[in-house]
């Protein structure tokens, strides 16, 4: 297959490598639906608001603050409600259940998009390292918190992605979730992307029986805010050569949009998605025993923190 014919070739669904995340949502009207999208004030989370509130969906739109989330709520048509979640901080997380209950807002998808990669040196959150805990703990809070406020139908989606084929050899570092034992920052991020992946899955597992659907997601390479830490010869490389090979942020944000909203995929469940198709993932991803565990050790972990 030539470069021209990868980059505009459609899978199954119809949709694409090419595919935007207006494109995947043409003709849908999302009347009536709300959706809760994290880390809406950057990159693909911003343009995941603009077009769900775009098909007529009233958007929660989550930020560390509350001052972000209102800017980037504001500068969208449609009906949107701005709220704060800082996803390494689980009080502002439970807040952020709390309000979403106290509105009475019924979510037919939640969309957790928000995310940090590659941080060069170890950082911590109440003793975790701070990928694993923001991107996978924090959203782990946040779920679960809101599973009674899911509709029947309600879609989860997870930001994963393709680097969680560099997770460690063992999957999930339970030994060292500290990072004190060993740390790299793309290992790292590779382990978080992993956790987000197998929490879609046994989530799904968890929902067999119900027309709830939990799935993770590879939005592709796309430039956005997200490489911030990434160090000046790779950052250079990525500016210049970006606009040529990566995908553009419509682009990335349509495969969370459409594994959120597209029909044909109402049923589909416990699957990782590229470019808009079921797509295969680390084999490790698929095993059942350490998702139950990833799930058993984060409850644990959950439990453990102040405020519980
Ligand atoms: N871009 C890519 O090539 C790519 C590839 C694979 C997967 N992904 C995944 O796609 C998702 C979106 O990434 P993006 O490219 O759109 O990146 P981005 O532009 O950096 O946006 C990330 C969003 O997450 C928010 N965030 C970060 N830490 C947070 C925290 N502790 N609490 C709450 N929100 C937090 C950011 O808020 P602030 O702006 O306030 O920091 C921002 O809104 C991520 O999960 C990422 O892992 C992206």
């Amino acid at each position: 297959m030539s470069l021209y014919q990868y980059f505009t070739s459609k899978g199954p669904s119809g949709f694409g490598y090419g595919s935007t995340a207006e494109e995947v949502t043409q003709g849908l009207s999302l009347e009536g639906k709300t959706y809760l999208v994290t880390g809406c004030n950057s990159g693909l989370g911003q343009e995941a608001l603009r077009v769900l509130a775009l098909r007529g969906a009233r958007v929660v739109g989550t930020a560390r603050t509350v001052e972000k989330a209102k800017e980037a709520c504001d500068a969208v048509k449609g009906s949107t409600v701005p709220l704060a979640c800082e996803l390494s901080d689980p009080k502002s997380v439970r807040a952020c259940v709390e309000e979403v209950k106290r509105q009475g807002l019924e979510l037919d998808g939640l969309i957790c998009n928000a995310g940090i990669m590659a941080l060069p040196k170890l950082e911590k959150a109440f003793g975790y390292e701070l990928q694993f805990f923001t991107n996978h703990i924090g959203h782990f809070i946040l779920v679960t918190g809101l599973l009674e406020q899911l509709t029947d139908t309600g879609r989860v989606v997870m930001l994963s992605s393709g680097a969680h084929s560099m997770a460690p050899k063992e999957g999930i570092q339970f030994d060292n979730l500290s990072g004190e034992k060993g740390y790299s920052g793309w290992r790292n991020y590779g382990q978080s992307k992993l956790a987000n992946l197998l929490f879609a899955k046994e989530l799904a597992r968890r929902f067999a029986g119900t027309n709830k659907t939990a799935n993770a997601v590879h939005p592709g390479v796309i430039r956005t805010k997200l490489g911030r830490h990434m160090n000046s010869v790779a950052g250079f490389f990525f500016g210049l050569f970006g606009p040529v090979w990566l995908k553009d942020v419509p682009q990335g944000a349509a495969t969370e949009v459409f594994v959120a909203t597209h029909p044909s995929v109402k049923d589909t469940s416990g699957k990782y998605f590229a470019d808009c198709n079921v797509a295969p993932s680390r084999k490790d991803a698929d095993d059942p025993e350490l998702a139950k565990k990833l799930w058993e050790v984060s409850e644990k972990i959950v439990s453990e923190l102040p405020g519980q």
